[in-house]
């Protein structure tokens, strides 16, 4: 028999799900993962059947599509999976939401974008990778099936309470242990896993947006990995040491200074010196 929940979040276990999840607790939201832990149903999103038993089950008002091989170089490596669970998975759950009436919003990416520059939700995209053109590719699947699904492209996350899934933790983890951290100067605009909650939060409750479309989270400050990692070392008060040997160049090749920026900054947009703010504020609790 079908529950009518409100909120459905596939993926529910990943740096974003987790946030995801508790951010709706109050909303009638139930997660899945692939292997059910705690109190979330286990299913892989490239098995269709399974899905479709999941979505006419909870037969939900909104359907979150968190999960995603997220790490670009994993989808360079193995384009079968990025495609299996960044856009088949998609499929899956739009040919089933419509039968429930459920919208669908998916999370997708900055790196549909290819290079410098500044980029609203009408610009052009190219990506440069397989991770990207899959995400492109499921962005144009859902918006062709309704126009009023929601496509949430985002930038670089932090705040993740997954181990090994937020900067913050993991660098300041390395400087505590005396590790040497890795250069990266390419320029990003990154936001907290829990600004995407209240964007979202923020989209799914506002009566005027019945058309869906794509929306873009704008981060408001700009940084390097190398400079947020110096900042991250004064507020511990550790000098940081940085590896002396040229990084390896990534398998996949990503975008340098590609800024999402929004046509809804009252929706979508970061406060100005968020990020630092939530710095401060993880390196405290960490
Ligand atoms: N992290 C970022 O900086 C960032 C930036 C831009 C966009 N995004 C997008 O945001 C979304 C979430 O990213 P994230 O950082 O939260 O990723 P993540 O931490 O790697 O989590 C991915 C989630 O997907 C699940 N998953 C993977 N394969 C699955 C499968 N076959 N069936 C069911 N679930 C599966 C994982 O479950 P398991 O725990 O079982 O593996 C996990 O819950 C992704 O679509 C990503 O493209 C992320």
């Amino acid at each position: 028999m079908a529950t009518n929940r409100e909120i459905l979040i596939l993926g529910a276990s990943g740096g974003l799900g987790t946030a995801l999840a508790s951010g709706f607790a109050d909303l009638d939201a139930v997660g899945t993962t692939r292997s059910g832990i705690g109190a979330t149903i286990a299913v892989d999103v490239g098995d269709e059947v399974a899905l479709r038993g999941v979505i006419e089950t909870v037969a939900p008002r909104y359907i979150l599509y968190a999960a995603g091989i997220a790490d670009p170089d994993a989808c360079e490596r193995d384009p079968d999976l990025s495609k299996r669970v960044n856009l088949d998975g998609l499929g899956h759950v739009l040919r089933h939401a419509r039968a429930q009436g459920s919208r669908v919003l998916y999370y997708s990416t900055d790196y549909v974008f290819g290079s410098a520059g500044e980029y609203d939700e009408h610009a052009r995209t190219s990506p440069l990778q397989t991770y990207g053109r899959h995400k492109r590719q499921a962005e144009q699947l859902l918006l062709g099936f309704d126009a009023a699904h929601l496509v949430l492209r985002l930038p670089l996350l932090f705040g993740a309470t997954v181990p090994g899934r937020d900067f913050v933790t993991s660098t300041a983890q390395a400087l505590r242990e005396g590790r040497p951290l890795r250069r990266d100067e390419r320029r990003r605009y990154p936001v907290s896993v829990d600004h995407v909650v209240v964007v979202t939060r923020r989209l799914i409750a506002d009566p005027e947006l019945e058309s869906g479309g794509i929306f873009h989270v704008e981060g408001s400050d700009g940084i390097s990995k190398s400079e947020w990692a110096c900042y991250i070392a004064g507020l511990l008060r550790i000098e940081p040491r940085f590896d002396p040997a040229p990084a390896p160049a990534p398998l996949a090749p990503r975008p340098d200074g590609a800024r999402l920026r929004s046509l809804h900054p009252e929706l979508c947009a970061s406060a100005p010196g968020e990020l630092w703010r939530r710095t401060r504020e993880i390196v405290a609790a960490s």
